[in-house]
């Protein structure tokens, strides 16, 4: 198996796909290699080009606030994107760039092996688990290749949609007392299953 540390050196010298042309740098996954959680977005944007680390802009500063407030450090989580590489004026990456990205991802699944994997938005609904209609599945489990999964929405969608502040504030409470739920021993029922 493949350490982060590992996986991290391969996406920043990665050129599998278009968007390495344009990327001013790579943006690995990063975070605790021991995370319960490992929360996946869709892309980097342009603060994390810049800095070549994930969820560091307005984005970002939301994600951390809606942490804060489960009371939960950045540094106890493990945060990726399903693309590493910003695609040009933010638009959603193509199914050909996922594609290409896909190992990455699988590869930060087996080394991290969270509790749960939390799915940001419909881009990575869409990747991770092949759904779409964010807005029906959030606050939802699943299960996949005996993968744990909880469905919420992006924080970046709370600054057009501010009904969404307290729905991802729920959301996000709902998942950590699931995590504490499994830590104790107990077993969680997934709302989905997938073959
Ligand atoms: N939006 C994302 O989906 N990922 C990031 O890293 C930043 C913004
Ligand atoms: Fe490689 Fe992924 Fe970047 Fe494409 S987006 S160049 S596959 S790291």
């Amino acid at each position: 198996m493949m350490s982060v540390e590992q996986i991290r050196k391969n996406v920043i010298s990665c050129t599998k796909c278009e968007l390495c042309k344009t990327r001013k740098n790579a943006v690995p996954g990063k975070g605790n290699s021991n995370a319960d959680v490992m929360f996946v977005g869709e892309a980097p944007g342009r603060s994390e080009d810049e800095r070549g680390e994930p969820f560091v802009g307005a984005a970002g500063k939301i994600l951390s606030k809606f942490l804060g407030r489960a009371g939960i450090s950045r540094d106890n989580v493990y945060i990726t994107n399903v693309v590493k590489c910003r695609p040009p004026d933010n638009r959603v990456p193509k199914t050909e760039e996922r594609e290409a990205c896909r190992e990455y991802l699988a590869e930060e699944l087996a080394a991290i092996k969270p509790k749960i994997v939390c799915v940001l938005g419909n881009t990575a609904f869409g990747s991770v688990l092949g759904g779409s209609e964010i807005t029906k599945y959030r606050g939802k489990t699943a299960r996949k290749d005996g993968q744990l999964y909880f469905i919420t929405v992006h924080p970046a969608a709370t600054i057009y949609n501010s009904g969404l502040v307290e729905v991802l504030d729920g959301d996000i409470a709902k998942m950590f007392s699931l995590i504490r739920e499994l830590k104790s021993g107990g077993n969680i029922k997934a709302d989905i299953e997938y073959s």
